[in-house]
């Protein structure tokens, strides 16, 4: 849906008081000034469906769970609703708390004064992943990185912001922008087809792409939102229920199990090492190929047929007495018709929307639900 389309609609609706039209008004075209992301999964291009598929509906607390890059939350900020962040990633909380507060003071003097002062050492980047992720100099400039940062007497808040282009940079100079195999050599090896990925954009240094990620975020701020509250970082399941809406964005598990290998853990291991930095070299299991952390059981759980579906049709459960946003998609586990049944059980109102989507790197579409469903 166009922003375009979106602007009359709102205005000329009759189910909304004056102050809502105010606030609401602007959504749609503050959505474009949304930082960009690589993270897999991410609804940032979604978030005008999204917008059109939630703008009617009443609440003013929501919880943002599986919030990722934060995008949906920075929807719910734009909307002037009160705003609770929640992810598995510790890292992704370093993410959230840079896009959805603005309490980070790191303007561009002083990140390139930053920069200046970063000394490439061995660390344990440099130590543990050689020739896995990245080449073995940029490896060291990171292990400098974290820790001149870990060294400097900052605020959480500027510590954040510093991990979080760190983040940005690391997802862009990686081949499919993830970690989940070494695959070092698709960037270095002579007469490979690159057609697939952006050589420049792997090229670029750090320097480049953490400078580039200021500019963008310090133009989104220019849009002085509520700050959201952003959770600690764990398991989805245990979070209490009591939000207006629930906005619900889990992984995608396929049919074939084959395919659920890669799950998040496994695709983004090395930034959550990155955001415990001094503590990781004691982390990482000897054996493992690509330099891996032990996987909590919550990543496997909810990325495997085994318990997916009691799991999400439990945590379902447990906010029944909220308005229930769940993001799927068509032709996964478990499937449509068995989500539609579970909804219409426990809810008094189901709407389901649906939009087509094509996947960033592989070009593949695929159908994109949002189920919602209202209590009485
Ligand atoms: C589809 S992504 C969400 C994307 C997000 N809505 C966005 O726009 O960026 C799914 C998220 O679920 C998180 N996740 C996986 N298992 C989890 C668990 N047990 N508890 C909480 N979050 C979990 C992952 O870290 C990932 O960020």
């Amino acid at each position: 849906m166009q922003e375009q389309q979106l602007k009359p609609k709102v205005i000329s609706s009759t189910t909304l008081s004056t102050p809502q039209l105010y606030a609401i008004e602007p959504v749609a075209s503050s959505i474009s000034t949304f930082p960009t992301t690589r993270y897999y999964g991410s609804k940032r291009k979604l978030l005008p469906w999204v917008f059109d598929s939630v703008r009617l509906l009443e609440f003013d607390t929501v919880l943002d769970a599986f919030g990722g890059t934060g995008s949906v939350s920075q929807l719910f900020r734009a909307m002037r609703k009160r705003v609770f962040y929640h992810d598995a990633f510790h890292f992704n909380t370093h993410v959230a708390r840079t896009l959805l507060t603005e309490d980070a003071t790191i303007n561009v003097e002083r990140l390139n004064a930053i920069l200046d002062a970063v000394r490439p050492i061995k660390g344990t980047i440099a130590q543990n992943f050689e020739n896995i992720f990245f080449l073995p100099s940029e490896d060291e400039w990171i292990d400098g990185f974290a820790t001149l940062i870990g060294e400097m007497t900052i605020s959480d808040a500027d510590q954040s912001l510093l991990l979080y282009l760190l983040y940005q940079s690391c997802l862009k100079k990686r081949p499919f922008n993830l970690f989940h195999r070494p695959n070092l050599a698709i960037r270095t090896a002579s007469g490979v087809n690159r057609s697939f990925g952006n050589a420049t954009t792997w090229e670029r240094s750090f320097r480049e792409h953490m400078l580039q990620g200021l500019a963008e975020l310090l133009t989104y701020r220019r849009d002085r939102l509520p700050p959201a509250t952003v959770l600690p970082a764990g398991d989805v399941s245990l979070l209490e229920p009591g939000y207006d809406l629930v906005y619900l964005d889990p992984p995608y598990v396929a049919a074939d199990e084959r395919r659920n290998r890669d799950n998040y853990w496994r695709r983004y291991h090395f930034l959550e090492g990155l955001s415990k930095y001094p503590e990781w070299s004691n982390l990482i299991e000897p054996g493992s190929n690509i330099g891996m952390m032990p996987e909590p059981t919550h990543f496997t759980d909810w990325s495997r047929k085994k318990h997916f579906k009691e799991k999400l049709f439990d945590l379902i459960d447990r906010n029944k007495n909220s308005t229930v946003v769940l993001s799927y998609v068509k032709a996964a586990y478990p499937d449509d018709a068995s989500i539609r049944e579970f909804f219409e059980s426990r809810f008094a109102n189901v709407t389901v929307h649906s939009t087509e989507h094509s996947h960033a790197l592989s070009g593949s579409k695929r159908r994109e639900l949002l189920y919602i469903g209202v209590p009485k």
